[in-house]
């Protein structure tokens, strides 16, 4: 297939087994987590947490600092083996502690230091791992096919609205926002199916961080469902239409963000409200 139309999403291209309304279709949750424990030794990071994100949704996880969020995360995307507990993607189970599983499913991930390699340019970073060889020439040579890469960056980046000069300039020397920018693009332009991100706008100043946000609003409309953790409520109420908060590693409340306020938000954070 062609990763770099945005109608050819994975979660967009799943087939169903029979005949579904769009309502339906819409309201099944892409990704569904049930029960997920794990512990630390004598810390209990994750508490028989339950979470489920459904197409065009976009959910933001928030708690305290240790409350659990890049736990979640982790074990969703593969990279924390849960001690119990299940994960499936559009009703698959995927097999627990395996990235590569929780890839092919297409559960994508971008964390906060993003995991760029700084030295290289905007197309060789949304290409890595996945370069293309001139045909015949595989593995000897080592020519890549760049002209066609670069288009194909060019029109991926387009289509998602980012506007970053594809002039060479290695990653290590863009902005902060621009450098977020290419790490989600290169996370949904592969077909991804949920995109979690931690953090994404931590270490943003004003302007970049609007840059980031008016991308998942982008992505949420074509039906990406995105997963946020951030610290900002005054963001996330903005740009979540559901939050979950945990605290101690249990889910705390979740609630709607039009049902809600950052001073309920902030008291189940803190465990001054109680659980909802
Ligand atoms: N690899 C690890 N080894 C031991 N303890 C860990 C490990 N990872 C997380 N923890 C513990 O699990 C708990 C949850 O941590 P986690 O990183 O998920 O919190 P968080 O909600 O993401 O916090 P923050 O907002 O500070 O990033 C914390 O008590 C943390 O110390
Ligand atoms: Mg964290």
């Amino acid at each position: 297939m062609n990763p770099w139309e945005p109608q050819e999403f994975a979660h967009r291209a799943a087939k169903p087994a029979r005949p579904r309304t769009r309502e339906a279709i819409a309201l099944e949750p892409v990704l569904r987590a049930q029960g997920v424990t794990k512990r630390y030794g004598s810390v209990t990071a994750l508490d028989h947490v339950d979470f489920e994100i459904s197409a065009g949704e976009v959910v933001g996880l928030l708690g305290d600092n240790g409350a659990g969020k890049s736990t979640l995360v982790k074990v969703l995307c593969g990279a924390v083996m849960p001690d119990s507990g299940r994960v499936e993607v559009r009703g698959r189970p995927l097999r627990l502690g395996s990235p590569e599983d929780a890839r092919r499913a297409g559960i994508e991930t971008v964390y906060q230091d993003l995991a760029l390699a700084e030295h290289l340019d905007v197309t060789a970073n949304v290409f890595l791992g996945r370069e293309r060889v001139r045909p015949g020439l595989a593995g000897r040579l080592g020519l890549l096919e760049w002209p066609s890469m670069r288009a194909d960056t060019a029109r991926g980046l387009r289509s998602l609205g980012i506007d970053i000069p594809l002039t060479g300039v290695p990653v290590g020397r863009m902005s902060g926002g621009q450098r977020q920018a290419v790490a989600v693009a290169r996370a949904v332009l592969w077909g991804s199916s949920v995109l979690l991100m931690d953090e994404p706008t931590a270490a943003l100043g004003v302007a970049e961080t609007e840059l980031v946000i008016g991308l998942i609003g982008r992505l949420k409309a074509q039906g990406l469902p995105i997963v946020i953790i951030t610290h900002d409520l005054p963001d996330a109420l903005r740009i979540c239409d559901r939050l979950v908060i945990l605290r101690h590693g249990r889910v705390a409340a979740a609630a709607r963000t039009a049902d809600t306020n950052i001073d309920q938000v902030v008291g189940w954070m803190t465990g001054s409200r109680a659980t909802a």
